[in-house]
C-alpha cells in the first residue's frame, strides 16, 4: 500500500514508520541537528543552562520553554538567503513538573520559580548561520532577543488602544502592557516583521471575575480558571486586584526582528481572541491581507484587510500598516461559499442595542460581535495559512470532540471530532492548481472545500478521507501547524497523535494533481511531544522542526522523565528544542 502512495506523488522521500519512542526521527537519506535547546544563552552574557540552579535572570537571557511558532528572516533584511538569518521562536508555555527539581505543581511554585515561568515565555529571536551543511547559533549576536511575560514591555496599537477598558492602575493611558504569554503560532508580513500570538491567555489569570465589570467578557473567554500561579505573587495576573489585565491579553503582537531596539506593538485591529497564529498574504491591489483561527471547539476563522497598500519601496511606510483596516468572521454556507461578516461598529447587529459601543468594544470583545454576525463554529481553528503558490488558505481544524450529532455543519462534518480536519479556504481567482497571484484576497465571497479528514483509515469508525491510498504510515491526527515549501506541498505538523499511539511529528503532501492530499510521514517526535513551527529556509534546504514538551506523559517527572531527549545526559532533563532537517549532502527537501 506504501507503494502506491509513494507513486502518486511529487514527494520522493521514502515515508517514515509510526513510531512512539524516546527519539526524533527523519525518514531515510535526510539528517537531524539539534540547532537549540530550553536553556542555551541567547542574549549576550546569558549563563549556561543550570537545570539545579536556575533563576529569572538567566531564564530571561536563555532559550524559553515550550518552542512553538518558528519563522526564519534571511539576512541581511531584505534578502533571500538560505544560509544566515534570525531565527524567531515562540515560547508558548511551561511544564513545571518536568522544569523544576521535586516536579512541582503549580500552586507549589516558589516565587522565583513563577519568575522563571514567566521568563520562559515570549519570544526569541537568535542570529543562526550554516557552514556546509550544519546550522549553528551566533553567540552573543546583538540582534539576539527575548520578550518574556516578567518584563518586556509592549504597546498596545489601534482603535482599542487607550479605552477604558484597556487601563490599570498601573498604566492610565490603557496603551502600555508588561509582558506577553501562551505564545503559540504566528506570521510573517511582507516588510519583513514578525507577528506572534497571545493564545491561551485565560488561564493566567485567578481571581473571581464576577467581582469586574468584565464578568460576560472574562466568562466568554474563561478568564479565571488559572492553571497557573502568577497571580499570587504578581497583581495584575488576580482580576480582583488588577479587573482589566486580561482584556490586555489576547492580542497578536508585531515586532521588527532586524531592530534590536523595535517596540514590540499589540495590534487591535486584529481583534482580542485565543490566536493560533496569523499569517499574511499580500493581495494584487496592493492590501495585506492577515489569516487568523481562534483556538478553542467552536470558535472561529478571521481574516484582516489592511485599509493601506504595501509599499514594496519604503520599509518604514509598512511599519504601522496593520493599524488600519476591517477584520471579518468567516460563515461557510451549504452551497460552498463562504461569507466574509465584517465586524465593524454600527453595521448590522454591531450596535448598542446588543451592548457594543464603539469599534473598540468589538475588538475586545471578538468573539461576541462574531456571534452576533451569526459566525460558523468550528472544530478548534489553529493555523490559518495561504499557500504563497496557489493562493488557497488551509485551515487546521484540530479536532473537537465535544461536538455532537444535531451540531454537525457543513464544514465541520463529524461528530466527536477527535482526529480533525483541513479545510481549503478559496479566494476567487484560484483554485488547487491555479495561480496565488491571480486570487482576490479582499472579495466578500469565497468558497471553500474539504481537503483532508484525519483519521487511521483502516478505521471505519473514523471517517478518515484522503487524496488516495496514504498506506499503514501516511495517517494522521490532529493537525496544528502548517509550512508549505516553495512547490506549494503542504507539510502538516501534529498535536495529538499519542492518544491515537503515534508520535506526533510532520507529513507532506501534494496539493494538486494525482499526489492530492495523500499524506507522507518525514519527521517523528519524541515521546510525550507536540510539533509546532514547521518552516523552510527560502530554498527549501532547511526545515526547521520545533519540538515541544518532550516526556510530557503521566507519570513522567524531571528527575525520571519519560525520555531525556535531545541530551540523553542523566545529568540534563527532557528539553524542549528546535531541530534543522537537512538533506543528506544538502540539496532542497521533499
Ligand atoms: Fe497553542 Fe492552538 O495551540
Ligand atoms: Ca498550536
Ligand atoms: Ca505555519
Ligand atoms: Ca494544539
Amino acid at each position: 500500500a506504501a507503494h502506491a502512495a509513494e507513486g502518486a506523488s511529487t514527494l520522493t522521500f521514502p515515508p517514515l514508520p509510526h513510531s512512539y519512542d524516546e527519539n526524533s526521527h527523519v525518514a531515510e537519506g535526510y539528517e537531524i541537528q539539534t540547532l537549540i535547546r530550553w536553556g542555551d544563552p541567547v542574549v549576550a552574557g546569558a549563563p549556561d543552562f543550570d537545570p539545579m540552579n536556575q533563576t529569572a535572570e538567566a531564564q530571561s537571557k536563555q532559550f524559553g520553554y515550550n518552542n512553538d511558532f518558528v519563522g526564519f528572516m534571511p539576512l541581511p533584511v531584505g534578502s533571500n538567503t538560505s544560509d544566515h538569518g534570525l531565527l524567531c521562536v515562540n515560547h508558548e508555555y511551561t511544564n513545571p513538573d518536568l522544569m523544576f527539581p521535586g516536579s512541582p505543581g503549580a500552586e507549589d511554585l516558589t516565587a522565583e520559580q513563577v519568575d522563571i515561568e514567566m521568563a520562559a515565555h515570549g519570544h526569541a529571536v537568535v542570529e543562526i548561520k550554516r557552514e556546509g551543511n550544519t546550522w549553528s547559533v551566533v553567540k552573543d549576536s546583538p540582534l539576539n532577543r527575548r520578550f518574556t511575560a516578567l518584563e518586556t514591555e509592549f504597546e498596545l496599537t489601534g482603535p482599542a488602544a487607550g479605552s477604558d477598558r484597556l487601563k490599570t492602575s498601573y498604566d492610565s493611558t490603557g496603551t502600555k502592557v508588561i509582558g506577553t504569554c501562551n505564545n503559540c503560532a504566528g506570521g510573517k508580513t511582507p516588510w519583513g516583521t514578525i507577528l506572534f500570538a497571545e493564545e491561551n491567555f485565560h488561564g493566567y489569570f485567578m481571581g473571581d471575575v464576577t467581582k469586574t465589570a468584565e464578568a460576560e467578557n472574562y466568562e466568554r473567554y474563561g478568564v479565571g480558571g488559572g492553571r497557573y500561579a502568577w497571580g499570587k505573587y504578581h497583581d495584575r495576573f488576580d482580576v480582583e486586584k488588577e479587573p482589566n489585565e486580561a482584556n490586555r491579553f489576547g492580542w497578536m503582537v508585531e515586532f521588527d526582528p532586524y531592530d534590536p531596539n523595535s517596540v514590540p506593538k499589540k495590534r487591535t485591529t486584529l481583534g482580542r481572541f485565543k490566536h493560533e497564529g496569523a499569517t499574511t498574504a499580500l493581495d494584487k491591489s496592493g492590501h495585506v491581507v492577515v489569516y487568523a483561527g481562534d483556538d478553542q471547539r467552536f470558535e472561529y476563522v478571521y481574516r484582516f484587510v489592511t485599509a493601506g497598500t504595501y509599499n514594496p519601496d519604503d520599509r518604514a511606510a509598512n511599519m504601522d500598516l496593520l493599524d488600519e483596516g476591517t477584520l471579518s468572521v468567516a460563515k461557510f454556507n451549504e452551497d460552498g461559499t463562504l461569507n466574509w461578516m465584517p465586524l465593524v461598529f454600527g453595521e448590522g447587529p454591531l450596535t448598542p442595542e446588543n451592548g457594543i459601543n464603539s469599534q473598540a468594544d468589538i475588538l475586545i470583545d471578538t468573539r461576541k460581535a462574531a456571534d452576533l454576525v451569526g459566525a460558523t463554529p468550528m472544530d478548534r481553528p489553529e493555523d490559518v495559512e495561504p499557500n504563497p503558490v496557489n493562493g488557497i488558505i488551509y485551515a487546521m481544524m484540530t479536532n473537537n470532540t465535544k461536538r455532537e450529532a444535531d451540531q454537525i455543519n457543513v464544514a465541520n462534518t463529524r461528530a466527536h471530532n477527535r482526529h480533525g480536519h483541513v479545510v481549503e479556504i478559496i479566494p476567487p481567482g484560484t483554485a488547487p492548481d491555479g495561480d496565488g497571484a491571480n486570487a482576490d484576497h479582499t472579495a466578500d465571497q469565497y468558497t471553500w472545500d474539504i481537503f483532508l479528514l484525519a483519521g487511521d483509515p483502516s478505521k471505519p469508525e473514523d471517517g478518515a478521507m484522503y487524496g488516495g491510498d496514504v498506506g499503514e504510515n501516511g495517517w494522521l491526527s490532529c493537525p496544528d501547524n502548517v509550512a508549505f515549501d516553495s512547490k506549494g506541498r503542504i507539510w502538516i505538523s501534529t498535536d495529538g497523535g499519542p492518544k491515537s499511539g503515534i508520535a506526533d511529528g510532520v507529513w507532506a503532501a501534494d496539493v494538486t494533481g494525482p499526489g492530492r492530499a495523500i499524506t507522507r510521514r518525514f519527521y517523528a517526535c519524541p515521546q510525550g511531544a507536540e510539533l509546532c513551527g514547521p518552516e523552510f529556509t527560502p530554498d527549501d534546504s532547511t526545515y526547521f522542526a520545533a519540538v515541544q514538551h518532550p516526556a510530557d506523559e503521566k507519570g513522567s517527572t524531571f528527575e525520571n522523565p519519560s525520555t531525556r531527549w535531545p541530551d540523553f545526559d542523566e545529568a540534563l532533563p527532557a528539553r524542549p528544542a528546535v531541530q534543522v532537517l537537512v538533506k543528506t549532502g544538502g540539496g532542497a527537501i521533499g
